[in-house]
């Protein structure tokens, strides 16, 4: 057992020798360790498809989510699998009975494609979009007031009712922590119920869904928890399963007039024909964990260092990390502003030209956002990141900026 992180644990992973991995938080990756278990699974469903696929692979994904369910304290009957945080989102908005006029409540940071899954929802239900604007840096307690205030509002109008809030765990862009703990309480009292988009959180902040109690959850493990992709579970306690039928809909299905009539809720979530060996690897993936020192451990690093690399590239590009008073705006992402820039290319321009400057002739990845009228970059911590891996992208950015000046 090592708590002795950085640079040296490259060697546990795939990376090209030159990458500068600092951008995990995008599609994660996982430790080669866990390639040959992934392997044999694979070669085990070749070896006698019909026994695999309709006896023992359904035995190892059940095992699984019970490794999962001690993981995020809660019933294993409660969780099932999904290939990705954007299915198990569609899985819980595009089968909901919303009516017309119904309201969901979400904010401007948003994923984008859990953005376009409420346009959907908009244009295909009429139901009404009700967005919060967020400006960081943020209090915790301003983004719980902003929310009471728009609530209220909503409210007030005697217009239709919120049926549901849509938020994050961890935003992508920004890369932070938001209050979903608070936020979780704050809408359920006023009788809303909780989407709790989670991609950024198993593996990244210690998850207790029992005593969260959130509506639905949904968290990629192909992000932060070393699973390959695509491995995302989707939890929804049984007083909400009825509801709930997985986009493509299998042999399992029947309609629930009632919420709380889940017997049908596993059978309906037995995953289709796929691979689903990411699926089978968590215990893979969570031994290895286990192995270099556990959650705690691994969490105390990725943090640190993207505390201590934010500071670093914060001083190198004479700006400021995206933090709060009571610091909670960072986890194992950080977040810094740009310096000020002039071009006169449109802001999707900058985006793309920072992205592929940034692969094809920098060798790593610099995720780049507007936010309060501000540009920032996201940065990630990581158990085989070292402060000069953070140095080198701050280095990055100015190069391109530079670049993009001179044009
Ligand atoms: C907050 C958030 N939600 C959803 C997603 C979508 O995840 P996936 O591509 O695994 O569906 C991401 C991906 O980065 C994300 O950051």
């Amino acid at each position: 057992m090592t708590t002795d992180f950085g640079k040296k644990f490259r060697k546990d992973f795939s990376f090209e020798a030159d990458y500068v991995p600092i951008n995990h938080g995008s599609y994660g990756t996982y430790p080669n360790v866990i390639k040959p278990v992934m392997r044999e699974f694979q070669d085990k469903a070749e070896q006698h498809p019909d026994r695999w696929n309709r006896f023992e692979s359904k035995e190892i994904i059940k095992s699984n989510l019970k490794r999962l369910s001690k993981l995020v304290h809660c019933d294993d009957s409660d969780l099932i699998f999904v290939p990705n945080a954007s299915s198990g989102v569609n899985t819980v908005l595009r089968s909901f009975p919303f009516k017309k006029g119904d309201k969901i409540l979400h904010y401007q940071t948003v994923y984008a494609s859990v953005d376009k899954t409420l346009a959907f929802l908009k244009d295909h239900y009429q139901v009404e979009l009700v967005r919060i604007h967020l400006n960081y840096p943020l209090e915790d307690a301003e983004i719980i007031q902003l929310t009471k205030e728009a609530i209220d509002q909503e409210h007030a109008k005697g217009n239709g009712k919120i049926r549901m809030a849509v938020f994050d765990a961890l935003s992508s862009l920004p890369g932070v922590r938001f209050p979903f703990e608070a936020i979780n309480s704050v809408v359920q009292e006023n009788g809303i119920l909780s989407l709790i988009d989670g991609a950024h959180a198993i593996g990244q902040v210690s998850l207790n869904l029992t005593e969260l109690n959130p509506d639905y959850f949904i968290t990629n493990c192909h992000k932060w928890l070393y699973s390959p992709r695509g491995c995302a579970i989707l939890y929804a306690p049984k007083r909400n399963q009825g509801f709930i039928h997985p986009t493509t809909i299998n042999a399992a299905y029947k309609f629930h007039a009632d919420s709380t009539e889940y017997s049908s809720f596993a059978q309906e979530n037995v995953p289709n024909t796929i691979d689903t060996a990411p699926y089978l690897c968590i215990d893979a993936a969570l031994n290895y964990r286990e192995s270099i020192g556990g959650e705690e451990a691994i969490c105390k690093y990725t943090h640190d260092i993207a505390v201590k690399g934010g500071a670093l590239v914060a001083k190198l590009l004479g700006t400021q990390v995206m933090e709060n008073s009571t610091k909670t705006l960072t986890a194992n992402m950080v977040n810094i502003e740009l310096p000020a820039f002039k071009t006169s290319k449109t802001d999707p321009e900058i985006m793309a030209f920072f992205l592929n400057k940034s692969i094809y002739e920098k060798h790593t990845m610099l995720s780049i956002y507007k936010n309060n009228s501000k540009w920032w970059v996201r940065l990630c911590g990581q158990i085989y990141v070292d402060l000069d891996d953070f140095q080198k992208a701050g280095e990055a950015v100015l190069a391109i900026i530079k670049e993009i000046d001179e044009q």
